[in-house]
């Protein structure tokens, strides 16, 4: 799927690590690119870098080794054009939802959103009735919601997910699973989605980028071609179910 307002990210020859006394190897020369539009899963195990990864995406960190490009351009730092979305939904507690969605852009020094805009934000997904109540009143998918309506307000060209539906029981996982597939689909936005959850990555993904164990090196890509919804019972879901497992079994016999 190739869109006019999704971002190309390149993710080549990185390696990184983090000084903890001795030398901690995190990312072992990943690379990785997105199409404009493409919708592709990071799937690791928990401790194997994706979080590091996708931060060096969002500019939060420079990579020791290599670069990442947004078309063509290295990212030198956080840019409103990339969004991110984490685990958990960090609104600020004394600020109503509408104030939450509306601090993000002025925090990246985008200036003041204005109140339209926020509220198109919310209506998106699904939160056009709270933006006056404070985030104590939300439940958990609420706020996951209000989370990405705050990274949505700034229209960016590359949405990156760290295991934002990780905390959420099954079924609001599995709702706002298809949230984010409308989402993606309406807005265009080139998505990078860490998880840990193979059958998340299947449902979700174009692409699937396995990496291995800390430091993280890619495994294999593999494409999800049929078409969404996704039924986790379809013969070709488990196959590719299967297909992944072996691939992550193999790596651990190579160790
Ligand atoms: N700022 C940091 N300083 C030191 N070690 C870090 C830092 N950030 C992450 N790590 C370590 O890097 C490894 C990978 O972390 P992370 O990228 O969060 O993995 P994941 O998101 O795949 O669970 C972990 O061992 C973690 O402890
Ligand atoms: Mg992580």
């Amino acid at each position: 799927m190739v869109s006019e307002r999704g971002g190309a990210v390149d993710i080549v020859g990185v390696s990184h690590g983090f000084d903890t006394g001795s030398i901690l190897s995190v990312l072992d020369d990943v690379t990785i690119s997105a199409r404009p539009g493409e919708f592709v899963a990071l799937l690791g195990p928990s401790g194997s870098g994706k979080s590091t990864l996708l931060r060096l995406v969002a500019g939060l960190d420079r990579p020791l080794v290599g670069e990442v490009y947004l078309d063509g351009a290295p990212i030198r730092g956080p840019h409103w054009t990339r969004g991110l979305v984490f685990q958990d939904p960090t609104l600020l507690p004394w600020r109503t939802v509408r104030q939450n969605v509306g601090l993000g852009p002025q925090a990246r020094g985008r200036g003041a959103v204005d109140v339209d805009k926020i509220d198109a934000a919310l209506e998106l997904v699904g939160l056009a009735d709270f933006g006056g109540v404070l985030p104590a009143q939300l439940s958990g998918g609420m706020a996951q919601r209000a989370a990405l309506a705050r990274a949505l307000v700034n229209e960016p060209r590359v949405l990156l997910f760290d295991e934002p539906l990780g905390r959420l029981d099954s079924l609001t996982r599995r709702d706002l699973q298809g949230e984010l597939l409308r989402l993606w689909r309406d807005r265009g936005f080139t998505a990078l989605l860490v998880t840990h959850d193979v059958d998340e990555a299947i449902v979700l993904a174009d692409r699937i980028v396995l990496l291995s164990p800390r430091p993280a090196r890619v495994l294999e890509e593999v494409s999800v071609d049929f078409d969404r919804p996704r039924d986790p019972t379809d013969p070709r879901f488990v196959e590719l179910r299967r297909a992944i497992f072996d691939v992550i079994d193999n790596s651990a016999v190579e160790r």
